[in-house]
């Protein structure tokens, strides 16, 4: 893993510097904070807002007991308003004995009173509200809690009312499970339970028994948590584990295939249990409860190909945003291989939803850099998705170039998969480590013992520092959250790609009839001169004006016809119409 860590030596200084939320050398004018970005439907904020995904027990502590709250994000809502995101996504916050930390709900329609109370909920709201920021939650709909109320009745006796809402199978002669289906989480899918002699299924850990999407009665349950929430003034939902909602109920094994998966077990074709077309009916009957409120679905949409992720539009009427990880997943600063991604999105005549890091997959700090350019590489990431045309879904502390911080001995691993997979399967504890917003101890997110452990880059990397350096990674994603907002051309523009097949610029315009950007990124360490960039896109300025740029000052005149980038260069550049 690539260690950045730098001096400490500004520490000391930085601590005397005070406030993390103090007004940054570059922070955007206060009018274009305040400016929503409108649309002509103001149904579709969600396609200019770039919204922003905080994991809750990682982002801000207000009580000192190591773990991040409501009243934290609240605290920081003004540092949310000042960097320019739209819209937070936060993942679940509802009571959960934590078994996947949080992705196990035992109450839908409660907030875990480690995370505060639904009073602390209302009123996060309304502050957001007030900074023009929308709360999206999110909707974990494949399984509850085995501590869920619906699942202890289920299990009770094979008569219960509720038996029918999970899946449960009498186990083949031999005591062997009903079928060869295996769990993600490095266990078979399924549990017998001693209380009726039945096996349940659970895709993830046992603790999270499937729900039953084939009984109405579940659906009607799930669509009326839906809208509870959006009566809350909840703004959408991102969308758990879809392609999971339906299994096949004649319970066929899948096919073994090829190869083993982490944990060692041969892999399968689970055909039988996953991405199953009624998954859509499902999604058109979210959708179209969210459609009475004007809410947004995010889907957690991974997906092999864009035939699939196109399937989640529907007809415009199943997910507006599902995030397309193909784009994130690229995994090496490639100008060839993002350019075959954005291609293929925008061929498909789909809203593109672009995603580079989350809560389950290594910071991009770690995939993409290089360990000797990280900071500029980040840099390069943050033009790519923030400029290109679609929504945004940014991690907490990308921002900041925050690192992943892997756990180095199996007892100090917290997520279930690390210590079932360990060594091998590190699980997720690395990219969830606690936001880092002063240097001081564990990074100022808590006045207690952080429940994970913040990297020793913590010192340098942070809220506070970043705020003063004009070329800090903090203050450029500023200014691309602020061009995003003000600049036509990047908020209503087309993209015309650029250059080719370039192997190592990526170059595109964002254009309006009015108005033009066009973005340079070398993500090589070589020296391109560029010729005539523009040709063939009808332009004929030879002139342009640096919006924003990494090694350039903004403002400056760059002559169009014949640029030469700088080794990782990001040049941003207005282009008169
Ligand atoms: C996807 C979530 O992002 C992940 O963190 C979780 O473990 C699984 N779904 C199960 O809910
Ligand atoms: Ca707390």
């Amino acid at each position: 893993m690539t260690r950045n860590v730098r001096a400490y030596a500004a520490a000391a200084v930085l601590t005397l510097l005070g406030s993390a939320d103090a007004r940054p050398a570059q922070a955007a004018p206060q009018e274009v904070l305040d400016q929503p970005s409108a649309t002509a439907d103001p149904h579709e904020w969600w396609k200019h807002e770039v919204i922003y995904e905080i994991y809750p027990r990682s982002f801000a502590d207000s009580n000192d007991d190591g773990i991040g709250d409501l009243n934290g994000i609240a605290s920081k809502l003004d540092y949310l308003r000042e960097l320019g995101v739209g819209a937070i996504w936060i993942t679940p916050c509802f009571p959960s004995p934590q078994v996947d930390f949080g992705y196990d709900v035992s109450d839908y329609e409660q907030i875990d009173p480690m995370y505060g109370t639904l009073e602390d909920f209302d009123r996060l709201v309304a502050e957001a509200k007030k900074r023009n920021i929308r709360v999206i939650l999110d909707l974990v709909v494949n399984h509850t809690s085995d501590q869920h109320r619906w699942f202890q009745e289920s299990k009770s006796s094979k008569s219960s009312p509720k038996r029918n809402w999970y899946i449960w199978r009498d186990g083949k002669p031999g005591g062997q499970p009903p079928n060869n289906w295996l769990a993600l989480f490095g266990s078979p899918a399924w549990k017998l339970d001693p209380t009726t002699g039945q096996y349940y299924y659970h895709f993830f850990y046992p603790e999270q028994p499937d729900l039953n999407w084939r009984n109405p009665e579940v659906e009607k349950a799930i669509l009326d948590v839906s809208r509870y929430w959006y009566k809350k003034g909840v703004a959408g939902f991102r969308l758990d584990a879809v392609d999971t909602l339906y299994e096949d109920p004649k319970l066929p094994d899948n096919a073994v295939i090829k190869g083993t998966d982490k944990f060692g077990r041969p892999k399968q074709d689970e055909v039988h249990n996953r991405r199953l077309p009624e998954v859509h009916d499902a999604l058109k009957k979210l959708r179209k409860a969210a459609d009475e409120y004007g809410a947004v679905l995010v889907g957690e949409t991974w997906t092999n190909d864009i035939a699939e992720l196109k399937r989640y539009y529907g007809n415009g009427d199943e997910v507006q945003l599902p995030m397309n990880f193909m784009f994130g997943m690229v995994n090496k600063l490639s100008a060839p291989e993002f350019r075959k991604q954005i291609k293929l999105v925008e061929d498909a005549g789909v809203w593109p939803v672009y995603v580079i890091s989350n809560h389950d997959i290594v910071r991009s700090w770690n995939r993409y850099g290089d360990g000797l350019n990280n900071d500029a590489i980040a840099k390069s990431l943050a033009a790519l998705y923030l400029t290109l045309r679609g929504t945004a879904v940014m991690y907490y502390g990308e921002e900041l170039g925050m690192e992943n911080n892997d756990p180095t001995r199996r007892e100090d691993v917290k997520d279930p998969i690390g210590q079932l997979g360990w060594p091998e399967e590190k699980g997720r504890d690395g990219e969830r480590t606690p936001m880092q917003w002063y240097p001081r101890t564990h990074a100022g997110f808590t006045g207690g013992t952080p429940w994970l452990p913040v990297p020793a880059s913590a010192m340098t990397r942070n809220v506070a520092l970043e705020s003063y350096d004009p070329a800090s990674i903090l203050n450029f994603y500023k200014r691309l959250l602020a061009l995003r907002r003000s600049h036509p051309a990047l908020r209503e523009g087309d993209y015309v790609p650029l250059l080719g097949d370039d192997p190592n610029v990526l170059a595109y315009l964002r254009r309006t009839n009015d108005a033009a950007v066009l973005v340079l990124l070398n993500m090589s360490t070589s020296i391109p001169n560029l010729r005539d960039v523009l040709a063939g896109t009808g332009l004929q300025a030879k002139l342009g004006r640096v919006l924003a740029a990494t090694m350039r000052s903004e403002n400056a005149t760059v002559p169009v016809d014949a640029i030469t980038l700088r080794p990782l260069e990001v040049l941003i550049v207005e282009i008169p119409r």
